[in-house]
């Protein structure tokens, strides 16, 4: 990197201090910083401007929006979860869901009912086989956190990309939160793609990732459920970069919760690059965090972002039902 043309004056006091800001002439470029591994760096992330801008100009009908992170995230105002929005609403929260990646709503007390009926209006719902439901609505899986049972779905990861066919988007509401803590964090994995060298896209563009439920959830299934399982659950095969089946963009979808591997290559060069790959969802830049507040509900698009639910509240209470829509094979 070429030396700024910074001046050191000095100051009446004799204090010595820099004419230019350190940042003035990184506006293209990003300034490497030493580490260990060498792959830290600061500086402007340029790529996500035109998704910014764009996101900018986007005008609704039905609802006013508040953004939360630069590309991801928006809450929405003026929609009542629990009437039988119209189609022309429903269209239009689907059309936000594309664009802002992860919805949120507050003061929604909806009954579990009117839950299953919103997700219902965006496709079929799917039952979770490895955590509870609610006790009348299967299709409503409930995270209930307490002293005696943990949050442990603080990792970066899209729901059940194990499936086939994973699903395409989920509605979280929160029935019972923590005085602190708890919150949910989104990350944007169409930036977190578009944000890798070009020499990576590359070599990725035509890789393959092995997906494992057990990663996650064998843990609680002794050895006959497990056989059991995975005869209803073989490993799956899914593109590492995924094109999305709407906007038609490319994102990253691989998560350290389900992948086991990456096809063809060894343990240790799998092992590599997954790690370098999955470090993308950590920039805070491609993130918006969403505090929970009671019947909050957020809706995400589980193909284009990844989540982390913090788990910052033991032993306070946490409880949340989610419902997830059941989406397509990856390509
Ligand atoms: C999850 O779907 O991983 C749970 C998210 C949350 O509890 O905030």
């Amino acid at each position: 990197m070429t030396a700024i043309d910074t001046k050191i004056r000095t100051l009446d006091t004799g204090e010595k201090i820099a004419t230019n800001d350190p940042g003035e002439f990184l506006k293209a470029k990003r300034l490497p910083i030493h580490t260990a591994t060498g792959d830290l760096s600061v500086g402007p992330i340029g790529h996500l401007a035109q998704e910014r801008r764009r996101l900018d100009n986007l005008t609704w009908d039905n609802f006013e929006v508040t953004r939360y992170g630069a590309t991801i995230g928006a809450e929405l105002h003026g929609i009542d979860l629990r009437v039988d929005l119209s189609d022309d609403v429903i269209a239009e929260i689907h059309q936000a869901l594309l664009d802002y990646k992860v919805l949120f709503f507050r003061d929604q007390p909806i009954t579990s009912a009117q839950h299953v009926a919103f997700a219902k209006r965006f496709g079929d719902l799917e039952i979770h086989p490895f955590i509870p439901g609610n006790e009348d609505l299967p299709e409503l899986v409930r995270f209930e956190k307490s002293a005696d049972v943990a949050g442990y779905e603080n990792g970066w990861h899209s729901d059940v990309t194990w499936r086939e066919c994973p699903s395409k988007g989920a509605v979280l509401h929160a029935i019972q939160v923590p005085p602190t803590g708890g919150d949910t964090l989104f990350c944007d994995m169409y930036a977190a793609y578009e944000g890798l060298s070009e020499e990576l896209k590359e070599r990725i563009e035509t890789m393959v990732a092995v997906h494992d439920y057990s990663q996650a959830f064998g843990h609680q299934l002794d050895e006959e459920a497990q056989k059991e399982m995975r005869i209803k659950y073989p490993m799956v095969e899914h593109p590492v970069v995924r094109t999305h089946h709407e906007t038609g963009r490319k994102l990253l979808y691989v998560n350290h919760f389900f992948v086991s591997h990456l096809k063809d290559l060894s343990p240790e060069e799998s092992d590599m690059l997954m790690e370098k790959l999955c470090r993308q969802a950590t920039i805070l830049e491609y993130q918006c965090r969403f505090r929970w507040t009671p019947d909050s509900v957020v809706f995400w698009d589980n193909r284009a972002v990844q989540h982390y639910a913090a788990s910052d509240y033991w032993p306070d209470v946490r409880i949340m039902e989610r419902a997830s829509i059941i989406g397509e094979r990856p390509y």
